[in-house]
């Protein structure tokens, strides 16, 4: 791949042929979790399923667990006691607590990860399959914001394949195989705008938690949800693009795109623009991390070319959406700023959810929580921890 070198993509570049990939699915209940499964369901001489891991939902991966087999299940919110083991089939080995997501992450009956949890608590599981050298398909965007500079150096060192699910992202690895590297000059990011996209600032400033759960292209977690809403999603896809595929904050762009249909563009030096189109579903993003360098056939709609339909750009307005403008800052500035961003963020969210901020006070939050921490350049991966428990003790007495 020519793409390899500056992506710092790993070596894995062998279709494995007949040979089914055994597949950890970390988050499997989540909506990347059950659209990967969908992904897999479709393609089962492909894939298989070895583990499946959930946070408090146990039913849900006990139903899972029936349908799929796997020959690990993981639970990491609750304890034994609080389930009923005879609702898991008995050939499931089913285990407890988050250090048994990373050990099953990095198993060598393991060949590719997904790491589709949510919020920084997915960074233990994808960066033990880095570690050890995994094909990791590639969702939980947090992780690159939190810690991008030390997770890519540890995909070169560790010859792992990190490949992107996140649509935009997906989509950008995609346009970039048609073309060299040192060719590309910009990468443009599209966004949905979000349910509040034509709102004005005093009607955004009411939103309730239902207008904000209500997106208009995307089915997705309620975290995600209202990243999207608050346009703070995009932010941290700009920090995530910055890192994974080596740009400077100057070759990074926001293009508002309602429909959803084009998830990303990228230019390259003779002003070529190219973008990758598919109708909003994000089993196949999954699948071509899955299945990459091969393409399989498609799980979801297809584009219909037989009816008009609109794709219409516009620039985002960074005044009505202020988390637009801490992205570009904190991929700009690096070291620990994104880590505090992060976990500002995912507090600030839960509060929302819980009834104790208001909609706009989520990138207040942020900013005021970044412009009190002590910013390092080049923090190691317990700094970074640590300021990620600091950055929330702050954004929980804001
Ligand atoms: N959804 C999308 O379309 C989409 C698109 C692009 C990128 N992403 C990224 O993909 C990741 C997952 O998003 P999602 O929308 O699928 O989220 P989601 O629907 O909320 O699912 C999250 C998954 O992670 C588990 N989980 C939650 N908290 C956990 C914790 N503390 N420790 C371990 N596991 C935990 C959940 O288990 P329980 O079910 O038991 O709670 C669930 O399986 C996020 O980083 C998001 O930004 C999502």
């Amino acid at each position: 791949m020519l793409l390899q070198g500056r992506l710092s993509l790993g070596s894995d570049t062998v279709v494995e042929g007949a040979r089914v990939q055994q597949v950890a699915i970390l988050g499997s209940t989540g909506s990347i979790g059950t659209s990967c499964l969908s992904v897999i369901r479709a393609h089962a001489s492909r894939f298989s399923p070895l583990v499946l891991t959930a946070h408090r939902r146990w039913r849900e991966l006990a139903a899972q667990c029936h349908e799929f087999q796997p020959r690990v299940a993981i639970l990491t919110g609750v304890s034994p006691v609080d389930i009923d083991r005879s609702l898991f089939p008995p050939g499931v080995d089913l285990r407890f607590g988050p250090d048994a997501v990373s050990e099953v992450a990095a198993h060598p009956d393991v060949d590719t990860v997904v790491s589709g949890i949510v919020g920084a608590a997915g960074l233990h599981g994808t960066w033990a399959a880095l570690e050890a050298g995994k094909r990791v398909a590639f969702a939980n965007k947090e992780t690159l914001v939190v810690a991008g500079p030390l997770v890519m150096n540890l995909v070169q060192r560790s010859g792992a394949t990190l490949l992107p699910v996140d649509s935009e992202h997906n989509a950008i690895f995609q346009a970039m195989q048609a073309g060299r590297r040192e060719d590309v000059r910009r990468v443009i990011l599209t966004a949905s705008g979000g349910p509040f996209r034509d709102w004005s600032t005093e009607r955004i400033d009411s939103v309730t938690i239902e207008q904000a759960l209500a997106h208009p292209t995307w089915d997705m977690g309620p975290k995600i949800t209202i990243d999207s809403a608050t346009m703070m999603n995009k932010a941290l896809e700009i920090i995530e693009a910055r890192w994974l595929f080596d740009l400077r904050v100057d070759e990074i762009e926001v293009v508002i795109h309602p429909s959803s249909i084009v998830h990303s563009l990228v230019e390259f030096a003779d002003g070529s623009v190219l973008a990758q189109m598919s109708p909003p579903d994000m089993r196949l993003p999954i699948q071509y991390a899955l299945s990459w360098p091969e393409r399989l056939e498609a799980v979801g709609p297809r584009m219909d070319f037989t009816r008009a339909f609109d794709l219409r750009f516009e620039p985002p307005d960074p005044e009505r959406f202020p988390a637009l403008k801490l992205g570009f800052e904190v991929a700009e500035q690096g070291g620990t700023a994104g880590a505090v961003l992060n976990a500002a963020n995912e507090v600030a969210v839960e509060r929302f959810l819980q009834k104790e901020l208001r909609f706009t006070d989520i990138p207040r939050l942020c900013r005021s929580v970044l412009e009190a921490h002590t910013f390092e350049s080049e923090p190691t991966l317990d700094e970074l921890l640590r300021l990620d428990r600091w950055a929330r003790q702050e954004a929980l007495r804001w």
